[in-house]
């Protein structure tokens, strides 16, 4: 039976160091949907503050100490189902098809690519540290007891802990993030593909539900992540980006985007593959883009966006755990495709032979993806 209780609510805290969530009553009332689903009124809670104020210094100064940080660009074409497609086709077309969230004007592929295409470095990866000083991060306890309660699931892994930093231009389209099922995940499938899985809800019974935190450390000039709770259909939330805040849901369920950072000019800014993002020194706030030696743009810390992603598994129980570790109970890529063709033919979308592999994921993404439409 589904808990009587409901984390909800923009606005609503959690202290530093909170006590375990758990029903109470701090908690407003309510039936929860039965989890899995993209829900109608998703959960999410709101931290402010996040952190120490000194621990949140020392977040600002191991991003700076990091170094360097690489343009997160387009993790390769589809080869197979999908071939010549990106790997995020669904919020691509999205995005060029609607103008955004705000239904802005078109821009051509190459605009689009130099204004999502942020910076991104991985901080910690299970239990490999690449970023020493980010263990307390990563083993949030507020997050993990959120997680928790959140998702209804005991056994919180945290899994990835990993930095975007975006510039002026910047914007992220809306999606919802790449979920993951047991035998089919983004390093061995295209990554639209387990979006489309998690959409058709086809698949819930091999979905391994991920929570994830997003935390930020700058008061920025636009860039408010912006989401909906009530699901496509429903108002968008957009949440300023202010020191030591962060929020946590399930980004692979409800669609979220990132709106532009302010920037001086309408141009795309001019990064293209290959570009990094230099600290100039620890302490010093000041940041450049270079092309190899060249240098493209200079930023201070208050002109950027810069984030701090945690993501955990999350299980019901050992079993699960253990079904997972061991690979005992994955799905196969052609009962995938095969389950989501039948799914068409009962649907009156597909009739006669399956179409090109192309054809195929286009008519995938168009029929269960469905994106919130842009703000009138
Ligand atoms: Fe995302």
């Amino acid at each position: 039976m589904a808990p009587h209780w409901q984390i909800l609510a923009a606005g609503s805290k959690v202290p530093h160091n909170p006590r375990p969530a758990a029903p109470g009553p701090d908690w407003t009332g309510g039936r929860l949907p039965r989890y899995g689903r993209v829900v109608a009124r998703a959960r999410y809670q709101s931290f402010d503050p996040l952190l120490s104020a000194a621990e949140a210094e020392d977040i600002l100064r191991l991003c700076e100490r990091f170094g360097s940080y690489g343009l997160y660009s387009e993790e390769g074409l589809n080869e197979g189902i999908g071939e010549g497609l990106p790997q995020r086709f669904d919020a691509a077309f999205n995005f060029i098809r609607t103008g955004g969230r705000f239904g802005r004007a078109q821009e051509d592929l190459r605009d689009l690519a130099a204004r999502t295409n942020y910076f991104r470095e991985t901080y910690a990866y299970g239990r490999e540290i690449h970023a020493p000083g980010i263990e307390p991060f990563l083993n949030h306890h507020g997050f993990v007891e959120t997680a928790r309660a959140i998702f209804d699931r005991p056994a919180i892994e945290p899994a990835i802990v990993f930095a975007n930093l975006l510039l002026p231009g910047q914007e992220l389209a809306i999606h919802t993030d790449v979920p993951e099922f047991r035998g089919i995940n983004r390093r061995q499938h295209p990554q639209w593909l387990c979006v489309v899985m998690h959409h058709s809800h086809l698949f819930d019974r091999w979905r391994m539900p991920i929570a994830t935190a997003v935390s930020w450390y700058q008061d920025a000039h636009g860039g408010a992540f912006a989401f909906y709770p009530d699901g496509a259909q429903g108002a968008a939330v957009a949440q300023p980006v202010r020191h030591n805040t962060a929020i946590l849901l399930d980004t692979d369920s409800v669609f979220h985007g990132v709106d532009r950072v302010h920037s001086a000019t309408e141009d795309a800014p001019p990064f293209t593959p290959g570009m990094r993002v230099h600290s100039l020194g620890e302490g010093s706030g000041r940041w450049e883009v270079r092309a190899g030696d060249e240098v493209i743009g200079r930023y201070t810390w208050d002109e950027m966006r810069f984030s701090i992603s945690w993501k955990a598994y999350c299980f019901a129980d050992e079993a699960e755990r253990n079904a997972w570790r061991g690979a005992t109970d994955d799905l196969k890529l052609d009962v995938v495709l095969d389950t989501l063709e039948d799914d068409l033919r009962t649907r009156g979308r597909l009739a006669g032979a399956r179409p090109a592999r192309r054809e195929f994921a286009e008519i995938l993404v168009d029929q269960y993806v469905r994106f919130p439409p842009p703000a009138p």
